[in-house]
């Protein structure tokens, strides 16, 4: 069952990368901006989330929907599939490689604290990559199986996050990487939650943490970390700012320890 699901996440998601690098390659600009004015939305993230939507629809009649650009629907079956359509937006307005659609399936509602994410797919169509996972099956790139790195230390470690719309977040935000940026090798930011936490995965980079991530940014590249053999961490540690953080075993208590001291 789970396996049926990432298969068809995959399909989805591969299908809805396409549409996205052609309208990409059409030339883009800002449709509207959302929680400021550098939060924008593009003509195609509401296109490739309505693609996507219709394809589940179609496949998935009584499934519950849960999208970065529309509104959400609960189902009849207990599951849900946690979609953003671009995430990444900022790169994919600049033409940065660097944005991927992120496709995943979960039951137990959308509450990151109840949910069991089942099946999920980042796709980044730029470079042709495809990451996927279901759970207790591990992750794979392209097919082939990917696990995270084994850093010798926190010292030693390239660390990725990412940051938010609002200023003052930012500010915050900066605050924390300010104190980090010490205790590690160097830090990344790369600007696609879903991108960073299968960088991980693969073993690219050695650890990842953001605070104020919306599930969509992150249900299906944090099922990709955990099954690449991450310890991945989902806090409230603020209502309404979500701090997901995630590293491999032999780092991940000190990691995420100094995350939660640094006040991240
Ligand atoms: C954003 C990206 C970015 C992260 C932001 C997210 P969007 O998603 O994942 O890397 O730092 O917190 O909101 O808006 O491009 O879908």
């Amino acid at each position: 069952m789970t396996s049926e699901l990432k298969d068809l996440a995959v399909s989805i998601a591969i299908e809805a990368g396409e549409l996205a690098l052609r309208r990409r390659r059409e030339g883009v600009s800002v449709a509207a901006t959302k929680s400021s004015a550098v939060d924008v939305v593009t003509a195609a993230d509401r296109e490739v989330e309505a693609f996507i939507r219709g394809r589940l629809a179609a496949a998935r009649p009584g499934d519950g929907f849960l999208g970065e650009e529309s509104d959400s629907a609960l189902g009849s079956t207990g599951l849900t599939w946690i979609v953003d359509p671009i995430d990444g937006t900022v790169n994919y307005l600049y033409d940065i490689p660097s944005w991927a659609v992120s496709v995943a399936v979960a039951e137990g509602g959308t509450d990151p604290a109840t949910w069991r994410v089942l099946a999920g797919c980042v796709v980044n169509p730029s470079m042709g990559e495809v990451f996927a996972a279901s759970a207790g099956a591990g992750a794979t790139l392209g097919g082939q199986p990917v696990s995270v790195s084994a850093p010798s230390s926190l010292s030693q470690s390239l660390v990725a996050t990412g940051f938010g719309y609002d200023a003052e977040r930012r500010r915050e935000q900066a605050t924390t990487v300010s104190r980090l940026i010490g205790e590690v090798r160097d830090i990344r930011r790369m600007g696609a939650a879903s991108l960073d936490l299968c960088a991980l995965a693969a073993g690219r980079i050695d650890a990842y943490y953001e605070r104020g991530l919306s599930a969509w940014d992150f249900a299906a590249g944090a099922l990709i970390a955990a099954e690449a053999g991450a310890v991945v961490e989902v806090a409230d540690v603020r209502e309404g700012r979500r701090l997901v953080a995630a590293a491999p075993p032999g780092i991940a208590e000190e990691f995420l320890s100094l995350i939660r001291e640094t006040g991240a």
